[in-house]
């Protein structure tokens, strides 16, 4: 049997393999410096930001604004990192984002989009927790990598489809149905996709009759990706959502959002009660992960650095990666005095400091 590889190694991989696509650097932030970067100056979004990168640049900075408290003196304790997600255990608050279309920034040599869809879903099962997909203009009804790789997987994944038309995305639900998946989801921000629009694929606006309709199109709870504003969150809550994701897609769809860390209090503090609230964006460590916890989100999503991991080590770098991220989140609550997930509160934050 072979060695397993250090989360290092399958950086460095990674590294090799998208060369000139994306840095592999310490730092993922959609700085201008960044190779990615550029988009207002022609080059192709691939892994960027849209426009300036601002909205990118923006995650990774609103995290930076918060300082985690130490605070050591008590019991000795291992924290419990165990998640319920629609009444599934998990092994951590973390999941894979609904990343789709490795091929627009690789092709085929850095990795099939059938197998880029199986070490994400995989990968986040060995490690205990579970794999989003998403959505492409490569993607169909007849093309439906993501599906594939979570009927593989038993079900055990989530199915975020673009802002299509509706006949097609309540398909791509009764397909995503009939195979057992966890839930479904729009990425209602897709409307501002760059790569559906540049391919001729029309994504929508969509009402509240029609998130309403989604809802009602399927037994899977429904997931809105893509809220950024508390009357985006009451619309979806009131349309019978079940969760809603704080998220600008990583900023690539519309510049100079702010960071999501920035707006995800005032949202989760109003709705919390009523939805599940997850979070994206800048998220690198278990230690932004805990930060966003204690603002108000109930589970994360990480984009970025699950193409990384999949790059690099497939099936097996997925895994590992999800297994430090769960690491280094336990280790952050031991040090804040968080025993489980249910004693993380804002009172851990320092804001500006
Ligand atoms: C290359 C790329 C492709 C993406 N494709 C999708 C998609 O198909 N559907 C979706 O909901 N989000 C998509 N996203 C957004 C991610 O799900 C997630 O919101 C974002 O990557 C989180 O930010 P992070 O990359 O800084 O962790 C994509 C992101 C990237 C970087």
């Amino acid at each position: 049997m072979s060695e397993k590889k250090t989360l290092e190694e399958i950086r460095g991989i990674a590294q090799k393999k998208l060369m000139g696509i994306c840095g592999v650097y310490k730092i993922c932030d959609g700085d201008s410096m960044r190779i990615c970067q550029g988009q207002s100056y022609g080059k192709p979004l691939r892994f960027g930001g849209i426009g300036t990168g601002t909205s990118f640049y923006n995650n990774v900075d609103a995290l930076k604004r918060y300082k985690l408290k130490m605070r050591l003196i008590g019991e000795h304790f291992e924290a419990d990192t165990t998640y319920n997600f629609f009444g599934n255990k998990l092994s951590m608050p973390i999941m894979g984002a609904s990343v789709a279309g490795v091929n627009s920034f690789g092709g085929n040599e850095v990795i099939t989009e059938k197998e880029f869809c199986r070490a994400v879903v995989l990968g986040c099962k060995e490690a205990g927790t579970v794999g989003w997909r998403g959505d492409t203009y490569t993607y169909s009804l007849d093309n439906t990598y993501g599906i594939d790789a979570i009927s593989e997987a038993n079900g055990w994944g989530v199915k975020i489809v673009k802002p299509r038309e509706q006949d097609t995305i309540i398909k791509f639900y009764q397909k995503a149905e009939k195979i057992g998946c966890i839930a479904v989801g729009i990425d209602i921000d897709g409307c501002g996709s760059f790569a559906m629009s540049s391919h001729g694929k029309p994504v929508f606006r969509k009402s509240f009759n029609d998130i309403k309709q989604l809802v009602a199109s399927t037994n899977l709870p429904v997931i809105i990706k893509g809220v950024m504003c508390l009357e985006d969150a009451l619309a979806a809550v009131k349309a019978g959502a079940s969760a809603i994701v704080i998220s600008n897609h990583g900023g690539r769809v519309l510049d100079h959002t702010p960071g999501t860390a920035s707006v995800l209090m005032d949202i989760a503090s109003k709705v919390k009660d009523k939805v599940r609230v997850f979070v994206d964006g800048g998220i690198r460590t278990g230690y932004d992960v805990l930060k966003v916890l204690a603002l108000g989100a109930e589970a994360v999503l990480i984009g970025r650095d699950i193409v990384r991991a999949a790059v690099g080590g497939g099936i097996e770098g997925v895994c590992i990666h999800m297994q430090y991220l769960q690491k280094t989140l336990a280790k952050a609550m031991k040090m804040t005095n968080c025993r489980n997930l249910n004693e993380i509160s804002s009172e851990i934050l320092l804001y500006n400091i």
